[in-house]
């Protein structure tokens, strides 16, 4: 069998920061270039560009008067076609000698990794507002998802069931029969970028709708992968509104669904597949990772600098727009006066701007929906002086692009909704305990929310460690110990989370690859 090596990650800080260097003045051309016209994006159904006349217009979110793009939409036409050609590529796809899959996939790592990687930063610089420093790691970790995969694929075709007396038994690694639907999201170009193509290396075919927001760093994604050699019709390009989704999710050859996003839109796809289940040839897998409320919690033994540290990083990097976003902060009422003065200080200042300029920490929000949303918040603790004490932020600034000021507010009751809803954006409540309600406050960490995403515990002492891993068990699916709850790394930390935050399938881990594969079991008598 042809084996791979196991991959390195990715080196993820690679720019240097020296204004007037090489690779800064790369970065800043081909920031320019994307500047300088509008792009014009078409879908891309069995190889071919596909235009539509439903077009959206994709604008930086730090600046609103910046297009970057106009986007076509697909409608039930373009998507019965699409659906059509990725059956007729099933054909040789799923056939294909799977070493060969598995160059397209390392043929688009290396570009990505090398000739591509200023394009596709400036890209999502632009298109997300993330900042240079962010934009690296989003591009590392969509590198890393391919190269893990292939490792992690190669592994699993080498799984054999036991061997009998005068019998063989072996497993052919089947994909699915039909096709995969990719349903992406806003926030991690390199999600987009793996929703579809994990079950493509499988030797699946697939539709991928991503985000319309990010739709001009997405299509970056899907040109890589036609210039590293993907055949046509195996991963067709189709954002498309819901209204014109009914077809595609009704479809009797529909075969899996790999989706990020919310909790409410993932609900209504399971339910849409339920009412069709009975027209289905196969039970449709479904793997999905929604929302989150993320927790840090802080034990008296912690050390405080670090918490402060990382609630800064955890809650405001990417302006608190990641799944795993510190949301809520239990602290030890001792450790308090001097976290809050090295958040007093070091919050206030974070600039905050548009991401081309490498001083900023924090772009925009990604549109004014989100803007809107998290504002109505800011009002909230605004109004009620009575539950909330507002301890730096609460500002925002939509005269230029979507800008919320990173915020933190001290949250009297740890009820409150503040304590329990998603809000996706730059603001983090800290509940204020008791030192002594350490298990207590544990117990209702856990029972605040229905979510169970990503969660991490400050602590030296333990006893504090071992309670908290233990009450917490079911309370994230990632749980870090004296680290942010974000940043997974692909191989490393596996990602993530159960209850109403996903079906915890495990992006960048062998489970997920396990979920785009229907092994046949062979016994033959000799
Ligand atoms: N994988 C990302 C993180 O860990 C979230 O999607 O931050």
């Amino acid at each position: 069998m042809w084996k791979f090596d196991r991959p390195r990650n990715e080196a993820d800080q690679i720019l240097s920061y020296e204004p007037g260097s090489p690779e800064r003045e790369a970065l800043a051309a081909a920031v320019e270039e994307l500047k300088r016209a509008p792009a014009s994006l078409p879908l891309m159904i069995d190889g071919r560009e596909v235009w539509t006349d439903d077009v959206v217009e994709i604008r930086a979110p730090h600046d609103r008067r910046l297009l970057l793009g106009q986007a076509c939409l697909a409608g039930p036409a373009e998507l019965e076609a699409a659906v059509a050609s990725a059956l007729e590529a099933h054909r040789t796809w799923s056939r294909l000698p799977w070493p060969q899959r598995a160059a397209v996939f390392q043929r688009a790592a290396d570009l990505l990794s090398g000739p591509r990687r200023m394009a596709h930063l400036a890209a999502i610089m632009l298109n997300q507002s993330k900042t240079p420093y962010e934009a690296e790691i989003d591009l590392a970790e969509l590198v890393d998802f391919w190269r893990y995969n292939v490792w992690f694929l190669n592994a699993i075709y080498g799984e054999q069931p036991e061997q009998g007396y005068r019998e063989i038994n072996r497993f052919d690694w089947r994909p699915l029969e039909g096709f995969v639907l990719a349903i992406s999201p806003f926030n991690f170009y390199s999600i987009g970028g793996n929703l579809p193509t994990a079950p493509v290396l499988c030797g699946n075919v697939a539709l991928w709708k991503p985000a319309r927001s990010v739709l001009l760093c997405n299509h970056e994604i899907q040109k890589l992968l036609v210039e590293a050699g993907l055949p046509a019709g195996v991963l067709n390009f189709v954002p498309f509104a819901s209204r014109s989704g009914g077809a595609v999710l009704s479809h009797p050859d529909l075969a899996g669904l790999h989706f990020t996003g919310s909790y409410e839109t993932f609900v209504e796809l399971q339910r849409q597949i339920g009412m069709n289940m009975a027209h289905y040839r196969s039970f449709p897998r479904v793997v999905g990772e929604t929302g989150g409320k993320d927790f840090l919690f802080v034990h008296a033994s912690a050390d405080a600098v670090a918490v402060g540290a990382n609630i800064v990083r955890g809650a405001f990097e990417y302006q608190g727009q990641k799944c795993s976003a510190v949301s809520r902060v239990y602290m030890a009422e001792s450790l308090w006066p001097q976290v809050r003065d090295y958040l007093l200080r070091e919050v206030a200042d974070l600039p905050v701007g548009p991401t081309e300029n490498l001083t900023n920490f924090m772009g925009a929000v990604i549109d004014e929906e989100a803007f809107d949303r998290i504002g109505l918040w800011l009002d909230r603790i605004r109004d009620h002086p009575e539950s909330y004490e507002l301890l730096v932020g609460g500002g925002r600034d939509a005269s230029e692009g979507w800008f919320i000021e990173p915020t933190v507010v001290v949250a009297r009751d740890p009820k409150d909704r503040i304590m329990r809803e998603e809000i996706f954006g730059p603001l983090v409540a800290v509940y204020l305990y008791p030192d002594e309600a350490f298990e207590k406050t544990l117990h209702l960490c856990d029972a605040s929310t229905e979510f169970a995403l990503t969660g991490a515990l400050f602590a030296r002492d333990r006893e504090a460690i071992a309670a908290a891993e233990e009450i917490l068990r079911h309370s994230a699916g990632n749980f870090y110990i004296n680290d942010k709850p974000t940043g997974a790394v692909v191989g490393r930390q596996p990602f993530g989370g159960s209850r109403h935050s996903g079906t915890n399938d495990k992006a960048g881990y062998r489970a997920n690859l396990l979920r785009w594969l229907s092994p046949r079991l062979i016994k033959e008598n000799t």
